[in-house]
């Protein structure tokens, strides 16, 4: 089986652990590694190049693909450049912080050809995988409505970190894509979309500008909908998404660690992770967080905890399996191109306009600016 070859933008906490994941599968070799500030320790882990720009590492004929884990905001350079090289990319979630972004960033990648994989993680868990297969084998009939909240609290920082900052993390809503995304997988794309937030209890010099409270309300055709909480001036934390059917409903908790089926007759319980252990570790995080997660344990030199290092290296397995001709699943195939990236950025712009312009929004007035890519 042929060797792929792999460079990565950004070594910070994210970008290494990718790196560790990928140098470790079989037939994968991480050549090269692009960091203007913590490329050396990796680059000596792993035995590979250090190069001095993001052109040089996507120019070198050895790299099959680029992996791009720099801050949110500065991902659409590296794309383009490992695009414009004919490098196939995965790209760390969120992959844009606005819709023309990912436009041209799908574009570029699509008119060569190329793999454009975006890092929404979540696809990977097997509670998620679990809750799909429920969902789809009709235990809980028609969904008719979901509700995620992702909250907590964030203490006064030493440092303020990207991941609060609006212009490079995009805030919340950007930041912690994910239940975005994944609500519109199971409902379809949002038609018409609400948001009311705001910095509610952050703010100086010991916090960045994101707002700490977001409100969000989507609506969905057929009379379906979903609301959504972000932020970090909750006291009282959750994390996890539920869904509600004619017959039955699905909670993923990410907080206290399960996946439930309610049902008319009683419930049915189910992992989140691929183990007890692995949950039960999650668990003992969560429990022991006092602040929001990010910041928490995001740290250049910090390694993931068991439960996200084993999705990492399921999506990293899977990102590797499709560079080595692996067929995608028709499910996985919006992840593959940046397409379902962009139906999630589509909705948050539309979000943040609702919120600037305290007005409903339709999706649609973000999307009419769609010419270029399609
Ligand atoms: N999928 C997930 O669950 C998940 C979790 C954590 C982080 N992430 C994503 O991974 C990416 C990196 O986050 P992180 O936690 O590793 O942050 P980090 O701050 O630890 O690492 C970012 C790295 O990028 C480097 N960098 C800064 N500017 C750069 C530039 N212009 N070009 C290239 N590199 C640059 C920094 O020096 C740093 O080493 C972000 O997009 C983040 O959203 C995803």
């Amino acid at each position: 089986m042929k060797t792929i070859k792999y460079g990565i933008v950004g070594t910070g906490y994210f970008g290494a652990g990718l790196g560790r994941l990928l140098h470790a599968q079989e037939g994968a070799e991480v050549v090269a590694v692009y960091d203007p500030a913590h490329a050396g320790p990796i680059a000596e882990e792993l035995g590979c190049d250090m190069e001095a720009s993001v052109e040089s590492l996507c120019q070198r004929a050895d790299i099959d693909a680029v992996i791009v884990a720099s801050p949110n905001g500065y991902h659409k350079h590296p794309v383009l450049c490992a695009a414009e090289h004919g490098k196939h990319v995965f790209c760390e979630k969120p992959i844009a912080l606005n819709y023309d972004d990912c436009n041209e960033m799908i574009a570029r990648t699509k008119e060569k050809g190329l793999i454009f994989m975006a890092g929404h993680v979540m696809n990977f868990m097997d509670g998620v995988r679990t809750a799909k297969k429920l969902i789809n084998d009709g235990r809980i009939g028609e969904l008719l409505y979901c509700h995620a909240e992702r909250n907590g609290w964030e203490e006064p920082q030493q440092e303020v970190s990207w991941k609060k900052l609006r212009h490079i993390s995009g805030g919340h809503l950007y930041h912690h894509i994910h239940e975005l995304d994944f609500i519109q997988f199971l409902m379809g794309p949002a038609e018409r979309v609400s948001m009311m937030g705001g910095n509610v209890a952050h703010q100086g010099e010991q916090f960045g500008d994101e707002d700490d409270m977001l409100f969000i309300s989507l609506e969905f055709a057929n009379n379906r909908f979903a609301t959504l909480q972000y932020g970090s001036a909750f006291r009282w934390s959750e994390h996890y998404v539920k869904i509600q059917g004619t017959k039955g409903a699905i909670l993923i908790d990410m907080q206290d660690v399960k996946v439930v089926l309610k049902m008319p007759g009683g419930e049915e319980r189910f992992l989140l992770h691929e183990s007890k252990e692995v949950d039960e570790d999650r668990t003992r995080i969560y429990k022991g967080l006092e602040m929001d997660g990010a910041i928490m344990y995001g740290k250049p030199s910090a390694t993931p905890p068991k439960w996200l290092h084993g999705i990492m290296k399921k999506e990293m397995t899977y990102f590797h399996g499709i560079m080595q001709g692996v067929e995608a699943e028709d499910e996985f195939k919006p992840l593959l191109d940046g397409t379902a990236a962009r139906a999630a950025i589509a909705t948050a712009d539309a979000l943040t306009k609702s919120l600037q312009e305290d007005r409903k929004v339709s999706v649609k007035e973000i999307m009419e600016k769609d010419i270029v890519a399609k």
